[in-house]
C-alpha cells in the first residue's frame, strides 16, 4: 500500500483509537488484506496497542493477514457437501486457477479455501466467490461460475 493510500484512508476518520476496525476495514477492502507494516503503522498512527490490533485482525473473519483475492472463493467440506462432490469442486477450481487451497492468483482476482458448512446444506455442493452463494453446482460448471468474476 502505497503512502498516500494510506494517508487517505487515516485521515477519512478520527485520529483516535475507536477508529481502529474502520480503518482496518478501509485497507482489508482495498488491498484484500492487511499487511503487518501497515498494521503496525496504523496501530502507532491511532495509539492502540499492537497485540489489540491482531487480536481483532484474527477475531473477525473480515479481515485476513495472508494476501486474498478480490474474490475470495470458499468451497464448503462439510459432510453434506463432501457427499456431493465437494473435493472435485475444489479440484477443478485448484485446474482452472492454477492455484492450491489456501493460494491467491498472481492478479489477486482470487483466492480459495474450504470451508465447513455454511449452513445451506440443502444446496449442496456449495461454493461462495465474494459475497454470492453458489449452490449445486457441478464441476462442470465450475468454469462458466468463474467466468462471471472476470
Ligand atoms: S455441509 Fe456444505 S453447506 Fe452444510
Amino acid at each position: 500500500m502505497n503512502a498516500q493510500m494510506l494517508e487517505t484512508i487515516l485521515h477519512r476518520h478520527p485520529k483516535d483509537p475507536s477508529s481502529i476496525i474502520q480503518v482496518m476495514l478501509d485497507i482489508q477492502n482495498e488491498l484484500y488484506y492487511l499487511p503487518r507494516d501497515v498494521l503496525n503503522y496504523v496501530s502507532e498512527y491511532l495509539n492502540v496497542p499492537l497485540s489489540r490490533t491482531y487480536n481483532l485482525a484474527t477475531f473477525y473473519k473480515a479481515f485476513s493477514l495472508k494476501p486474498k483475492g478480490k474474490y475470495p472463493i470458499a468451497v464448503c467440506t462439510g459432510t453434506a457437501c463432501h457427499v456431493q462432490g465437494a473435493i472435485k469442486i475444489m479440484e477443478q477450481i485448484e485446474r482452472e486457477l492454477h492455484i492450491k487451497e489456501g493460494e491467491t492468483t498472481p492478479d489477486k482476482k482470487f483466492s480459495v479455501e474450504s470451508v465447513r458448512c455454511l449452513g445451506c446444506c440443502g444446496l449442496a455442493p456449495v461454493v461462495t466467490v465474494g459475497k454470492n452463494l453458489h449452490g449445486r453446482i457441478p464441476t462442470s460448471k465450475v468454469s462458466k461460475i468463474l467466468k462471471q468474476y472476470e
